[in-house]
């Protein structure tokens, strides 16, 4: 699947995904930056927070648990946001957008 990441300043870079993936690996694989990711997935960091873009919110789903937890020591955090090593790209993601905060943490 393609997933595509929009920085804050509006630049965008579509990569391909593996499924399975977490999409916040899917980043740091390809070099995307603006996701730090500091705890490497293990949703204890909130530096790898991303805004789902509105079409996509519905796929993508809220978060739940532990991820919604971390998620309040994260920046900036709105409606969309999601922690991007609690996101696992499958098919139905093909074509997902994902934005980047203007900084993590
Ligand atoms: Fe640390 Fe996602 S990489 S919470």
């Amino acid at each position: 699947p393609a997933i595509t990441f929009v920085s804050f300043e509006g630049a965008s870079r579509t990569v391909q995904a593996p499924v399975g993936a977490t999409a916040m690996e899917v980043a740091v694989r390809n070099g995307v930056p603006g996701i730090d990711a500091d705890c490497g997935g293990a949703c204890a960091c909130a530096t790898c927070h991303v805004y789902v873009d509105e079409a996509w919110r519905a796929a993508v789903g809220e978060p739940e648990g532990m991820e919604e937890d971390m998620l309040d020591f994260a920046t900036d955090v709105r409606p969309s946001s999601r922690l991007s090593c609690q996101i696992k790209i499958t098919e139905a993601l093909d074509g997902l957008v994902l934005h980047t905060p203007e900084r993590q943490g």
